[in-house]
């Protein structure tokens, strides 16, 4: 039997669900892939909270990482704690200490993917992380093995089982955003500092993960546009629905004469099109690749099970490779295109869909096309449905196709105007 010792950091919701993976599957493991796995070590900042139902009575637990990373008995360190530090040096010692990583941390490798693959490489030792993006959706394993050998023209995901679920509430139960919120903190899906679902950028860090593995490209995440969903009311999402369009945070990455486009933001997508019906905390991402053409994958993003089931492949295919003596995956995952660019968000088309809160006075609309109209902007329709006088109202516009630094620049000077009464807001639209 081939046996593998594993040292867990983080007993979180992810961790301790795959303790509970690990025991319910353990049998089957073993007589499939005539594997055990066996947890000799677990370190928590709060070892009384742990719950050891499944773990053998040999397992250490320790407050202490250190306790897990020079232990020379340990094979893979299993590190979900998240965050930079000190995920950073967990996985780094790791590796320069013989093991193996595995690890759901999106962030860090989003941030220091690179170094971190340059380290394994050099040490031959792997770095697995399939739960880093959609949870136990097997996309990393889809883009580096299942579509290997093809090329990818773009990457258009949801990617934020939260978000997901907050836009996907607010549609079907017209409920509030802070209530929606709380729900998904409650059901485990959210990050521990929950902004980062919100604000988009647990989508860039996986869009990061995504485009290196795919596009061959470390990107500095700075450069990716980020924009998230708080500003998104019901309003927005009821007018949405009246023209047969639906609003999803879409991660997106699109590659075309050595440009690439990286960005994330809330995006009006065809109601018909099947992203749209991706709701909950489900996640879906559409691969456009050739020559096999789209792929789309779609499940469970978010949570405990499906996050432990990610780790858990991972795992499995680590004592596989391990087994075999194979070379680790990690030598030929990443090739690095040096002349591939990312495209300025300035630079970037699309068709906008545009709401102010504006005073409902004869000649305002005039004023606001204007200035639409003097920064070269076609306006497609208008709609204002509520009428009342003197209080600001919602007026809703659809634009051509027009570039993304005419559309800022207008909407900065549209909102100085005295008539509108909030920021004004912006959502692309997306054609596929
Ligand atoms: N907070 C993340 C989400 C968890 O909501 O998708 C999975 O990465």
């Amino acid at each position: 039997m081939n046996k593998l010792n594993v040292g867990l950091i983080g007993f979180g919701v992810v961790g301790s669900g795959v303790v509970k993976f690990l025991t319910e599957r353990k049998k089957f493991i073993a007589r499939k892939f005539d594997t055990e796995f066996v947890i000799k070590k677990i370190c928590d900042r709060n070892i009384r909270a742990i719950n050891r139902t499944g773990l053998s009575k040999s397992t250490v637990f320790t407050t202490d990482y250190n306790n897990v990373i020079n232990d020379s008995e340990i094979d893979v360190v299993v590190e979900l704690i998240g965050g930079l530090k000190p995920a950073e040096e967990i996985m780094m010692t790791s590796l320069r200490n013989g093991k193996h990583v595995v690890t759901a941390n999106k962030e860090l490798l989003a941030h220091k993917g690179k170094e971190l693959f340059t380290e394994g490489k050099e040490r031959h030792r792997d770095i697995y992380f399939e739960a880093s993006v959609g949870a136990g959706i097997p996309i990393i394993k889809s883009i580096a093995e299942g579509l290997a050998g093809n090329k990818f023209n773009g990457v258009y995901g949801i990617i934020n089982g939260t978000s997901n679920f907050i836009l996907s509430e607010m549609t079907k139960n017209e409920c509030t955003f802070d209530y929606a919120l709380k729900e998904a903190q409650q059901r485990g899906y959210a990050e521990s500092n929950p902004t980062l679902d919100i604000s988009g950028m647990d989508s860039a860090h996986k869009l990061a993960v995504l485009i290196f593995l795919a596009f061959g490209k470390f990107v500095d995440i700075k450069d990716v546009y980020t924009e998230g969903i708080s500003h998104i009311t019901h309003a927005d999402i009821e007018y949405a629905q009246s023209l047969n369009l639906t609003i999803k945070l879409l991660a997106i990455a699109k590659k075309s004469d050595d440009r690439l486009e990286a960005r994330v933001h809330p995006t009006l997508i065809p109601k018909n099109h099947p992203l749209a019906s991706v709701n909950g905390v489900f996640n879906a991402l559409l691969l456009d690749t050739y020559p096999t053409g789209d792929v789309l994958l779609y499940g469970q993003g978010a949570g405990q099970m499906s996050a432990a089931g990610g780790v858990i492949s991972d795992l499995i295919n680590l004592a596989l490779r391990h087994k075999l003596k194979s070379a680790a995956r990690i030598e030929s995952l990443v090739k690095e295109n040096p002349t591939l660019k990312l495209k300025k968000m300035d630079d970037i088309e699309a068709k906008f869909y545009i709401r102010f809160m504006a005073i409902d006075k004869p000649g305002i609309l005039s004023v606001i096309s204007g200035i639409l109209g003097k920064h070269g902007i076609s306006i497609a329709s208008v709609t204002q449905k509520i009428h009342k006088r003197s209080s600001a109202v919602p007026v809703f516009m659809l634009t051509h196709p027009a570039k993304e630094k005419k559309i800022r620049l207008a909407l900065e000077k549209i909102s100085r105007l005295a008539i509108v009464r909030s920021d004004p807001v912006a959502i692309r639209m997306e054609k596929f």
